[in-house]
């Protein structure tokens, strides 16, 4: 038996056994003496009476056992070429002080705290200060559009949001209060207080309902750790789902802190005193877990990054920053890798830095694709480790367990299924095909600690979007297939999310964009293939009999309506008129069809189809 097999089968045979040992490395103000709860199924819960707080495991404990002085957090921006250090005292002085700041707005357990923040410390001080209360943060990614982060604040109903006066982006500042403004006006629940991060590139004006960042935080006394039960919610996360509402991602305190603390070391590889590097944004799911959760409570340092792999200044950006700080492993997405090879083909800018220090390189986000997986490894001379997951997920489902046991590499493959995650692949009636075959990617209930439990305020929607396809199991919206090996291939969605740039998004909210468009007829939005974000959205557009618009004067109209609703994030450049779309004879769209042929891999067509024809016309738009 190997590490690896033994691991995998405790946790799946006897998980009691295997999380009880695994609670261990969590500090706990009530050790739970209940693991798993299967009291309520399929609402499972873990570590149910147990009580502990969050912040306390990532910051407090480290300081009390003597890593105080040790480097917590290192912030390098460059976009405005500046670079800061936190000690684990430092860092714990700025969140006491600002959950003080929180308690002075009338934060308390429970409440929720919006934090619609760029890539700059104090957002990683929001999230550990909200968690230290036991308040729910709910992050926001900076470019979505103010109807989006509406749509959240209507969810959440949060006492406070706090942001910031503007992001940085190569080209441009991103001017947040604005947008913060715009949320707020179109929200029916309004918020009591917005704190307000005056950065120097762009000083705002502040409302009556705004307060500075600095002035509260010199008004309010520290705040101590509340203690909270396992169960309670941490934050929730709004991701991309079908059409309609985003759906609020819920994440308990205990079994994230366990699941987390236990995926440092045995899937990446990293323990106290490391440095890692995860290179992705607070406001995704990779950055709450690998930015700031997991590093902290594993006592390494953890760097925070604004900027762009290429061009700012060049594409040696990455490489300067694992040599200044001597990164051992960096996490980042398929797409920056692309994005950089495709700047520096031959690695020059590799060649020019020191990356002795750096011991693997770890992708997740979309599909690593076999020609950037054997750039990335020839020119790092690192093993480069795709890991699959999900903000459902919140840790990788699949990996090659660097820490636990290190197995072969196959391209194209997130290798093994991590322990807790009894993965299958299910046909549509939920039986399992066997190795080799393709089909949905199912997990087997129950999801392990770390998995999100529920939907924000919605067991029913939680039940009916994941659990009710294939009873028994979770449905991960995923397709592929598990090998001899049982190594696991993840093909692409079988929904209509597609993957832009590591950005999870959804084609159906776009369409109802679209569709509200008044020469549009019908439409569908397809993601297609695109070389360095992985998949780009294009929209097919029919249009009204009688409609006589310019095609490019359209395209303008709906672009710029797709960053007014969803936000420049969608990376929504496309439109193209066709005169039909593939229907059955009794209407439906065959977007299913019409993905398969995007994505390179088309089925058979459909015997409903009403006129063949057209697909003729969409096989070339639809290839790129
Ligand atoms: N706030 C405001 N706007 C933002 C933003 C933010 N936080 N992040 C991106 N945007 C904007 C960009 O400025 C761009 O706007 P534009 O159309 O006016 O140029 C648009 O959203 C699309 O952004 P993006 O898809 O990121 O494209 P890009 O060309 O700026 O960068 C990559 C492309 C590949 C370099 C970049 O996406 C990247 O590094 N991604 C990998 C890392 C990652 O974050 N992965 C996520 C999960 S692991
Ligand atoms: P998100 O919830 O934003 O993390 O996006 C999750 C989705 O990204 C998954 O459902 C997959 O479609 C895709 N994804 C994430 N990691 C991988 C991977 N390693 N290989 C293939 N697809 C991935």
């Amino acid at each position: 038996m190997s590490d690896y097999r033994d691991a995998y089968e405790l946790s799946l045979n006897d998980p009691n056994m295997f999380w009880r040992e695994a609670a261990e490395l969590v500090t706990w103000d009530r050790k739970p003496t209940i693991i798993l709860d299967d009291s309520n199924p399929p609402l499972y819960r873990w570590f149910s009476d147990g009580r502990m707080n969050t912040c306390f495991n990532a910051l407090d404990r480290h300081v009390i056992a003597g890593r105080a002085d040790q480097l917590a957090l290192v912030h390098e921006s460059a976009i405005t070429g500046t670079s800061q250090q936190f000690t684990y005292a430092q860092l714990l002085e700025k969140v006491a002080t600002f959950a003080g700041a929180l308690r002075n707005c009338g934060v308390e357990k429970g409440d929720r705290v919006v934090i619609y923040m760029p890539m700059v410390p104090e957002a990683l001080i929001a999230m550990l200060a909200t968690a230290r209360l036991g308040a729910v943060h709910s992050v926001v990614f900076g470019g979505f559009a103010p109807a989006e982060l509406a749509a959240r604040i209507d969810d959440a109903k949060p006492k406070v949001i706090v942001s910031a006066s503007c992001g940085l982006e190569p080209n441009r500042i991103v001017e947040y209060k604005p947008m913060l403004d715009a949320s707020i006006a179109l929200a029916d629940h309004k918020p009591d207080q917005c704190i307000i991060l005056q950065r120097p590139q762009h000083i705002v004006e502040l409302n009556d309902c705004d307060v500075d960042w600095h002035d509260i935080v010199k008004a309010s006394p520290p705040a101590e750790c509340v203690s909270v039960m396992a169960t309670d919610p941490l934050y929730i996360l709004y991701t991309s789902g079908t059409t309609g509402k985003p759906k609020g991602i819920v994440r308990d305190n205990g079994g994230h802190a366990v699941a987390l603390t236990w995926s440092m070391w045995n899937v990446y590889g990293i323990k106290a005193g490391d440095m890692w590097w995860s290179a992705s944004d607070v406001g995704w799911v990779v950055g709450h877990s690998y930015i700031v959760y997991a590093p902290l409570f594993a006592g390494a340092t953890t760097v925070m990054y604004e900027g762009k792999p290429v061009g700012t200044p060049d594409a040696g950006a990455f490489w300067r920053v694992i040599e200044k700080h001597k990164v051992k492993g960096l996490f980042t997405a398929p797409t920056a890798i692309r994005a950089i090879k495709k700047e520096d083909p031959n690695g020059e800018w590799i060649a020019k830095s020191d990356l002795s220090s750096l011991q693997n390189l770890f992708l997740a986000g979309e599909r690593l694709d076999p020609d950037t997986y054997h750039w990335a490894t020839l020119k790092l001379n690192t093993p480069v480790i795709d890991n699959w997951w999900q903000t459902e997920s919140g840790w990788p489902i699949a990996s090659n367990l660097r820490g636990l046991e290190q197995v072969p590499i196959k391209p194209g493959s997130p290798s093994l299924p991590v322990p807790g995650f009894d993965v299958l692949v299910v046909d549509e009636t939920g039986k399992d095909v066997g190795r080799g075959h393709e089909g949905n990617i199912a997990i087997r209930l129950p999801l392990p600690p770390g998995s999100f439990p529920t939907l924000w305020g919605d067991d029913e929607r939680f039940i009916s979007s994941y659990l009710t396809a294939f009873p028994g199991m979770y449905a991960s919206g995923d397709g592929g297939y598990i090998d001899e090996d049982g190594y696991v291939y993840i093909m692409g969605r079988t929904d209509d999310v597609i993957n832009v740039a590591g950005h999870r998004l959804s084609t159906g909210s776009m369409e109802a964009v679209v569709a509200s468009h008044p020469a549009v007829a019908e439409c569908a939005v397809i993601g297609v293939a695109d070389e360095i974000k992985g998949q780009l959205p294009k929209a097919f557009v029919v249009l009204k009999s009688g409609v006589d618009i310019d095609p490019v004067v359209l395209e303008k109209e709906i672009v710029a309506q797709m960053r007014q609703e969803i936000g420049p994030v969608a990376a929504f450049h496309h439109v193209v008129v066709v005169p039909g779309l593939p229907k059955t004879r009794s209407g439906k769209i065959l977007r299913r069809t019409m993905r398969g042929i995007a994505d390179g891999r088309e089925e058979a067509v459909p015997s409903t189809i009403e006129d063949p024809a057209i697909l003729a016309i969409l096989r070339p738009l639809l290839r790129g």
